[in-house]
Order: C-alpha cells, then sequence, then structure tokens
C-alpha cells in the first residue's frame, strides 16, 4: 500500500524516510544514546519537513525555480513562523515496517494475560509489513511455540500451500494469530485472553493496512467481527471491518486437514480475495 501511495505521491517516500530517521533517532536516544539524537536535532528534523511540505503545498515540484546561493543564507519576504516546540510541528509519517518494531517493542516479554506462564516464545507475526492481504489465525500451536513464527505446523504447511495456489509467497502477505502465545493443549484462547492481546493484533492492522483480512476459523471470525455466527455461516462473503478493510473468513487449515471435502469451498473463498484484489487466479486450482 505505501508502494502505492509513493507512485501517486512523489512526497511520500520522503515522508516516510524521514520518519523512520526520526524514529531510529528517538529509539537510539531511549536506549541512551543522548549525543547522536538532542532535541535540537529532532526539532530540526520536524522543522526541514515542515518547510519541505510548505513548499509542496504551495507549488508542484517542477514549478519550484532552484534557489540562489544568497537566498540560502537571507530570507526574503513572509517567512512562517518557526513553531514553539517540537510538539507544535506536525509528526512526520512512519513506515508499516517501523511501526511493527514500535508495536512488538511494546509487546515486551508479556505477561499480560495467563497465557505467558506456559510460552516457550511470543508469535508476532510474520510477512510483508505492505501486505495487501492478511491471514489471522487462532493462536500459535507447539510448533509456532517453538520456533516463534505462525503457522510453521501443519496446519501452516497447509497455509502456505494455499498462499501458493493464490500465485504468491508467503512473504508477500502478512500471517498474525489473535493471541500471540500458545493456548496450553491448543485449546481456543479464552475471552480475557483475547481482551488482553486485541489491541496489539489491531495495531498490527492498523500499521500493515491490509485491503483484505482473511480470518481463520471462528476464533478469529468472532474475534474481529464480533459475531457469534459459526464459520460455516460468515464464509465465503466479505465483511466490512473497520477503515474499509475487507475481512473474508473460511475454514481454518487445521479444520481442513481433517475434513479436506470442505478445501474447495476454501478455495472458492481464497478466489474472491484475489478478485477483489485483482489479482490474477492461476489455472491449477485448490491446493
Ligand atoms: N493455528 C493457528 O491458529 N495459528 C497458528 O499460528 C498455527 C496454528
Amino acid at each position: 500500500m505505501a508502494d502505492e501511495a509513493e507512485h501517486t505521491d512523489p512526497f511520500a517516500a520522503l515522508r516516510t524516510v524521514l520518519g523512520d530517521v526520526e524514529f531510529a533517532l528517538e529509539r537510539m536516544r531511549a536506549r541512551g544514546a543522548e549525543a547522536s539524537c538532542s532535541d535540537a536535532a529532532l526539532e530540526a528534523l520536524r522543522r526541514g519537513l515542515t518547510d519541505f511540505l510548505t513548499i509542496e503545498s504551495a507549488a508542484p515540484l517542477e514549478t519550484i525555480a532552484p534557489v540562489a546561493p544568497s537566498e540560502t543564507t537571507e530570507h526574503v519576504g513572509e517567512v512562517a513562523p518557526v513553531p514553539k516546540s517540537s510538539s507544535d510541528l506536525p509528526k512526520p509519517e512512519r513506515s508499516a515496517a517501523r511501526m511493527l518494531v514500535e508495536i512488538r517493542e511494546d509487546l515486551g516479554d508479556c505477561t499480560r494475560c495467563k497465557l505467558h506462564a506456559e510460552r516457550k516464545n511470543i508469535v508476532f507475526g510474520v510477512g510483508n509489513p505492505d501486505a495487501e492481504l492478511m491471514f489471522v489465525g487462532e493462536g500459535p500451536g507447539a510448533d509456532e511455540d517453538e520456533q516463534g513464527e505462525p503457522f510453521v505446523g501443519r496446519a501452516g504447511q497447509l497455509l502456505t500451500k494455499m498462499i501458493q495456489a493464490m500465485g504468491k509467497q508467503r512473504s508477500d502477505i502478512y500471517i498474525a494469530n489473535v493471541v500471540k502465545c500458545r493456548p496450553p493443549g491448543n485449546r481456543a484462547p479464552t475471552p480475557d485472553e483475547v481482551a488482553a492481546c486485541g489491541p496489539f493484533l489491531r495495531r498490527q492492522i492498523e500499521a500493515i493496512g491490509p485491503k483484505i483480512i482473511c480470518t481463520l476459523g471462528n476464533a478469529a471470525t468472532s474475534a474481529l467481527l464480533g459475531k457469534n455466527e459459526g464459520i460455516t455461516k460468515l464464509r465465503g462473503t466479505f465483511h466490512p471491518f473497520e477503515g474499509g478493510v475487507l475481512v473474508m473468513p473460511t475454514y481454518h487449515p487445521a479444520y481442513l486437514l481433517r475434513s479436506p471435502d470442505h478445501k474447495k469451498d476454501a478455495w472458492n473463498d481464497l478466489q474472491q480475495v484475489m478478485t477483489e484484489l485483482g489479482w490474477p487466479i492461476p489455472k491449477r486450482g485448490a491446493p
């Protein structure tokens, strides 16, 4: 999505880069590298961006005449007032990748719910931070807990095949779960666990800004849509989520391993997703 914005807005890339620079400086400072990031440095960075954006809104890039050397040291005419403090200045944009790093840092070594007690690894999410499509599952199983990556066990291997049948790789899309720690015995997450972890999934969705979220199974579907009907009723049609994002519920790959007859339904759902995204539908069919 960021790529698309950069094609239509030549300043989007610059804003993102400046946002990332600011983010990196703030992080270095937070880690004690005071000399690398004074308040003055941050304010200069933001002021540079403000001046730049003022020029941008005043005239298109090609009409801005090069500045003669003498004009760089002497201001003539009206000059925008310098904001009194850096908090008056607009915040530069941050790339989705940076926002995901920040969200992971906020999650930290989480103890917000009881799932932390038995986990080996937090399973945050993996894939393309600018993905148009996100898959959301229920929660990590044993293999995911071991490796710290979602959908790497048997169900994950089927999900990978489903993604490949769509003509894509795992690295093209983003995969996350409702809860980031393994529920013992692979039970469904409880409402308090979903409530504790949900805000992090929500922030991941906001950072990535997918066009479509494909929810896998009942738990992910009801966590996002707040509907109690089962997956059999909800799958196969798009449901509106926030910010214009569409949700396509489909069967969980673990269910498809037990009930392969339903693979054709899941493939149907994924074809609808491809059509909505304008992706070509590969000929070879269901995984
Ligand atoms: N099932 C899920 O819901 N998520 C995983 O990551 C693995 C299995």
